[in-house]
């Protein structure tokens, strides 16, 4: 999970990596208190999900609250790059000498966590180490040692920050070492890390992205959560375990096992081609026990989706077989009674296939068709859902 800049900003200062007075605020009045209480000249900074805010207008300067006031009042509604701002920060104006970039990160190809840090940062460090590489310094940092302060130093030397700020870079880079591990992130950047005239180091901007694998074990990040900008249908299916994306197209997808629920995606989106270009609606695995209440879950979401058209349940029997699916699939159907009103293909191979389809064939569901083909059933689930 991505956070916003205001959310990465309290674990910052929970941590004790230095930040700014801020506060939040959706309304223009609102964004005027906040400056009021912030002492005047504040900067109004959109709060969305994607870089380069700065660029497209979502950062700016106010000289005082009316004029923080006016500044919100455009920034909010604005749309960044297909981001709509809904909230403003207010954050105290710093007084900036020097700007410079760090950021801790997962390196997957390498196995390890790695640290880039530049005293060229700010809103080009794309640019900087696109055109100039060698001002990115990056240096692998072990899941083991973490960031000690001979390990901080390491990092300063290799970076060449100027020796006024190196004690408090390290400092910095000892606290977000402690965001990145105690958090569970996988991402903490901050750019600008800044020097201000009166030689303070401070984190002006943050982005961190917490793993979302972690959450057993970070129960407090459960509010980090944009309620608002969750898909109605996803919370559902997490609250009921299942593994589901909401996709734009109109062939809804049912199947056991990721792979094949890829592959059948895969299909349902070249037989749409067909068809007047169908494509899938959702991805959803109902793993390997499809119980007949996991597969009313997994069928109930997905029947719940307005632009679901037509439903293709793609399963290979394996430990839990075909009849065991079928069965499933019947009483799901028994389960959701009028809730049920599209039409719904059926592909059933692997492990007792033929009493799979005997159950089936004996249910004779007004909504049931049963193909033998993963193909066959592609095609005919297209063909329902262009109709
Ligand atoms: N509190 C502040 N006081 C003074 N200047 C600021 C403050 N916050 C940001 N700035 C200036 O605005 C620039 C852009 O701000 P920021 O880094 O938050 O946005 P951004 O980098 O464009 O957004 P993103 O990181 O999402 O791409 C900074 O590089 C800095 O020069
Ligand atoms: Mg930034």
């Amino acid at each position: 999970m991505d956070l916003f800049e205001y959310q990465a900003r309290d674990l910052f200062e929970k941590h004790g990596v230095p930040v700014l007075a801020a506060a939040i605020a959706t309304t223009a009045d609102e964004a005027e208190v906040m400056a009021t209480k912030l002492g005047g000249k504040v900067v109004v900074k959109a709060q969305v999900k994607v870089g380069g805010r700065g660029k497209a207008g979502g950062v700016k300067l106010a000289e005082n609250p009316s004029d923080a006031r006016e500044k919100a009042g455009a920034i909010l509604g604005m749309d960044i790059k297909g981001h709509i701002v809904h909230t403003v920060m207010i954050a105290a104006a710093a007084p900036i000498e020097s700007e410079y970039y760090l950021a801790i990160l997962l390196d997957r190809s390498n196995r390890t966590f790695l640290v880039m840090a530049s005293v060229s940062g700010g809103m080009d460090i794309e640019e900087v180490a696109h055109t100039a590489p060698e001002k990115l310094a990056k240096i692998p940092v072990s899941a083991v040692d973490g960031i000690s302060a001979t390990k901080a130093n390491e990092i300063i030397s290799a970076a060449n920050f100027p020796a006024d700020v190196a004690d408090q870079v390290a400092n910095v880079l000892v606290k977000l070492w402690e965001v990145f591990q105690s958090e569970d992130a996988t991402l903490v950047e901050v750019n600008p890390l800044v020097k201000t005239k009166d030689g303070k180091i401070i984190a002006l901007d943050g982005k961190v992205t917490l793993d979302d694998n972690a959450d057993f074990r970070q129960p407090d990040h459960e509010a980090l959560i944009d309620q608002a900008a969750e898909n109605p249908l996803e919370a559902v299916a997490k609250e009921k375990g299942l593994n589901y994306v909401k996709l734009d197209g109109e062939v809804g997808i049912i199947g056991n096992g990721a792979g094949l629920v890829m592959s059948t995606l895969d299909v349902v989106a070249y037989a749409g081609e067909k068809h007047g270009g169908v494509r899938p609606a959702n991805f959803l695995d109902i793993g390997g026990g499809a119980s007949a209440q996991v597969m009313a879950d997994g069928l109930s979401i997905i029947l719940g989706d307005r632009d679901v058209k037509s439903v293709f349940v793609n399963v290979f029997g394996g430990i839990t077989a075909c009849d065991a699916v079928a069965t499933g699939i019947v009483q799901a159907l028994e389960l959701l009674g009028s809730k049920a009103t599209k039409p719904i293909v059926v592909r059933l191979d692997g492990n007792n296939v033929m009493e799979g389809r005997a159950i089936l064939n004996q249910a004779a569901h007004p909504l049931v068709q049963q193909l033998d083909t993963m193909d066959g059933a592609a095609d005919r689930a297209a063909e329902l859902a262009a109709k």
